[in-house]
């Protein structure tokens, strides 16, 4: 345990947050001033800084841009009215990174670390973090092999960075998913349920088809059988079914999802009766033709709640249920939000002041 963490920062010499409207920025695409590093070698974690954000130096021969030894996570701060900066579960986060670590043999990350890492760095870029509606700083914490080497075996060398965005929603519209009947973003035994770079590389493809024939994305069922529903994009997915919630149940196939958990945890103590178990495709559309599937949305970091307009599934295309009509979707945005950003108390503790 390393008490006060050594970090050595270099300030910007003018920031650029005069420049960024909070209202017009684009997902992922405006950076905060700063980033914190932490470097990897013989063994232990040092050199830990903050710097400028902007460009890295690297080997051409750097190791994960060959063999994809890396992975990332994504969390989000938020500004409550009295102006403090709130994280949403960062050892949640932080957990679910050693998690990935472990399954792609890199180092596991000290709590230490990433806490003071992230908290030292929110502190210096707090007036990046936004208090308008449904805005917020997203976070991505990453890390990478860096050993000069060509061959494959795992790296003795490897790079921590957390950078930060300040973002508006994720989807603008209700989505249109396509169910997956051929390819597979996970198999059993697989990487499904680490956050590894890979996993989403060989996403595109199949995403893109269905971009191609004007759905959002795709619900990604099991590798085997194409029978069972898994999760959508970079959330998780839940089907209200009468009084029911139901969702996939976890696997080493399902990303385990911190929303997908909270959203659990909140309707449970609502009274709502939550189904983690396997879900399969013919139910749905059987709940979607028989009107008894009331909501379908879903949850993930980045979208929060997004609610799943239209189901496509083979040549067919199934409309679900009017948007605003969907009690518990919104029901469990609204509560999501109020913890979030502070406006009502949490007590879950979910939420860590800077
Ligand atoms: C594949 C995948 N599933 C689910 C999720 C949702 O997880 P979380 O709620 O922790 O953002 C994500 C996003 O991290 C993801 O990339």
């Amino acid at each position: 345990m390393i008490e006060t963490l050594p970090i050595d920062i270099t300030k910007v010499a003018k920031s650029n947050l005069e420049n960024i409207d909070f209202e017009k920025v684009v997902f992922g695409k405006t950076f905060t001033d700063h980033m914190f590093i932490a470097e990897y070698s013989e063994g232990r974690w040092h050199d830990f800084k903050i710097v400028p954000y902007g460009n890295l130096s690297i080997s051409p021969a750097m190791s994960s841009l060959h063999y994809g030894q890396a992975l990332f996570e994504g969390l989000k701060a938020y500004k409550s009215p009295s102006g403090e900066v709130l994280i949403f579960r960062p050892i949640d986060n932080l957990n679910r990174l050693n998690l990935s670590a472990r399954r792609m043999c890199m180092p596991e990350l000290p709590e230490d670390i990433f806490m003071q890492g992230l908290s030292t760095l929110l502190d210096l870029d707090k007036d990046w973090v936004p208090n308008t509606e449904g805005s917020s700083l997203y976070i991505r914490p990453f890390m990478f092999a860096t050993d000069e080497y060509v061959g494959i075996r795992p790296s003795d060398t490897y790079k921590f960075i957390i950078f930060c965005s300040p973002v508006k929603s994720y989807y603008t519209e209700p989505l249109r998913v396509k169910i997956e009947t051929f390819y597979s973003r996970a198999f059993e035994g697989g990487t499904g349920n680490a956050k590894c770079a890979g996993n989403y590389a060989g996403a595109l493809f199949p995403a893109k088809q269905s971009q191609d024939k004007g759905f959002h994305q795709l619900l990604w069922t099991d590798a085997r059988e194409h029978k069972y529903f898994e999760e959508s994009g970079t959330m998780n997915v839940f089907f209200q079914i009468g009084n029911k919630l139901i969702t996939p149940e976890l696997t080493n196939t399902i990303l385990d999802g911190i929303t997908r958990r909270s959203v659990i945890q909140l309707a449970k103590e609502w009274g709502i009766e939550v189904e983690q178990r396997k879900v399969t495709v013919a139910e749905v559309i059987e709940a979607i033709k028989n009107n008894t599937l009331i909501d379908a949305f879903g949850a993930g970091t980045a979208a929060t709640i997004a609610p799943i307009a239209v189901v496509g599934h083979n040549d067919d295309i199934y409309t679900l249920p009017e948007i605003s009509q969907r009690e518990l979707s919104i029901k469990i945005l609204k509560r999501l939000n109020e913890i979030r950003t502070g406006v009502s108390s949490d007590p879950y503790n979910w939420t860590v002041k800077i």
